[in-house]
């Protein structure tokens, strides 16, 4: 039994996923020491943590993953007893016009994390270094099935390859140095602080401001969404319960064609903003579709609902309707981050 307090890092904590999990962590175990390194890119802001920046058990350091000798440096100061890795270039599209800007940080940066881990675990019995994935690495599903985490690695675009590539050099290290892991393949999440360059905080953005809702190709792509706060729930349980060495599945059961989900958001944000019957409906606008466009994604969660007892809690009614009013209660915070470089990338984009 360790006398010090636990010490676990969490990164890529000041974005979409990892906020809502920093956050768990912090107030669900107070007897832990919280540090979240995150190199605040574009997608990162600490805005997402106002609420609990000044909690004794929570510490920001601000640091790349890419720079081996910060890491180094890092490790030797603090003795951590867990890795909680989400920090990531996370938005396929930009993988897609930048494929470096991935394979940096998502592939150079989780090996710059597990050269330290290994080191580190050698000498601090009960250290597990978690990987936080997509379902995006096992490619497409045709109408029907479901991913399994047994499911061939196929991944299509260069965001997914990277996703899939860390995944291996993870399980990698377990195999080659006893290194103890345990990495979980999420499907699509959603929820307050989600960066407006995914499909629902943009359309959710664009309807507000009455801008053209861009549709890829013809909209009958399927995605299976969850709540970012379910999905937190499952990250939780899978580091403290989850066995060394296994993959777990964590999906929403909950599969939504594009344009039925688009439709929907416009008939909900109507309401909310008191516009007509059908006025967001007019803005949906048909684009050029993704390259390597994925057609289905479903989860089968079994796995993790069997072993671990996870589900997800809030239905999607409930997750949109509370997504929905986040957005239009945080003007603000919308409009931090839709300043600056976020105008040069909508603009290259979508307006050419
Ligand atoms: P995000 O883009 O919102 O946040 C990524 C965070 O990582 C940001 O705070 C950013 O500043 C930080 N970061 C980026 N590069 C860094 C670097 N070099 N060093 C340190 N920090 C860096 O991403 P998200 O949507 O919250 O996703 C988090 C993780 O979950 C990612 O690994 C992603 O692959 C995975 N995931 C996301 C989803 C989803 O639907 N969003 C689903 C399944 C899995
Ligand atoms: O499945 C998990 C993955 O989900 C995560 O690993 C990724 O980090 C996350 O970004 C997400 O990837 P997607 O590509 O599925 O999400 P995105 O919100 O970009 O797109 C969802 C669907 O909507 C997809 O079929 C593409 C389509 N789309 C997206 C945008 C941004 C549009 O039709 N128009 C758009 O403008």
């Amino acid at each position: 039994m360790k006398s010090h307090k636990r010490n676990i890092l969490i990164t890529g904590g000041a974005g979409f996923i990892g906020s809502h999990v920093v956050r768990r962590f912090v107030e669900e175990y107070k007897k832990y020491q919280i540090y979240n390194l995150d190199a605040l890119t574009y997608a990162g802001n600490l805005e997402n943590l106002k609420d609990i920046e000044n909690a004794p058990n929570y510490s920001f350091i601000k640091g790349d993953i890419t720079d081996s000798e910060f890491l180094k440096e890092l490790f030797s100061q603090i003795e951590f007893d867990g890795v909680v890795h989400l920090a990531a270039e996370s938005h396929v599209d930009r993988s897609i016009s930048d494929p470096l800007s991935f394979v940096k940080t998502n592939i150079l940066g989780t090996v710059n994390l597990l050269n330290e881990s290994v080191a580190l675990s050698r000498k601090n019995e009960g250290f597990r270094f978690y990987h936080v994935s997509t379902d995006e690495v096992y490619g497409a599903l045709g109408d029907t099935g479901y991913f399994l985490e047994t499911t061939a690695y196929s991944p299509n675009s260069p965001y997914s390859a990277s996703k899939a590539s860390s995944d291996h050099f993870v399980r990698a290290y377990g195999e080659t140095y006893g290194l103890p892991f345990v990495i979980s393949n999420c499907s699509n999440n959603y929820g307050p602080n989600h960066f407006p360059e995914k499909l629902i905080p943009l359309f959710i953005n664009n309807i507000i401001q009455k801008r053209p809702l861009p549709v890829y190709g013809d909209g009958n792509y399927t995605r299976d969404w969850l709540y970012v706060i379910d999905h937190a729930r499952a990250i939780d349980l899978v580091f403290h319960e989850g066995k060394n060495g296994e993959t777990y599945n964590i999906g929403g059961f909950n599969e939504w064609k594009n344009i039925d989900l688009v439709k929907l958001l416009c008939q909900l944000m109507n309401r909310k903003l008191g516009r007509p019957d059908g006025a967001s409906e007019e803005l949906i606008t048909f684009v050029k579709d993704r390259p390597g466009h994925d057609l289905r994604y479903a989860i089968d969660a079994t796995k993790i609902n069997k072993e671990l007892g996870w589900k997800p809690s809030v239905t999607f009614e409930k997750g949109l309707d509370k997504t929905i009013d986040w957005y239009l209660e945080n003007q603000e915070w919308l409009g931090h981050v839709t300043s600056g470089d976020y105008k040069k990338y909508y603009k290259k984009q979508y307006q050419h």
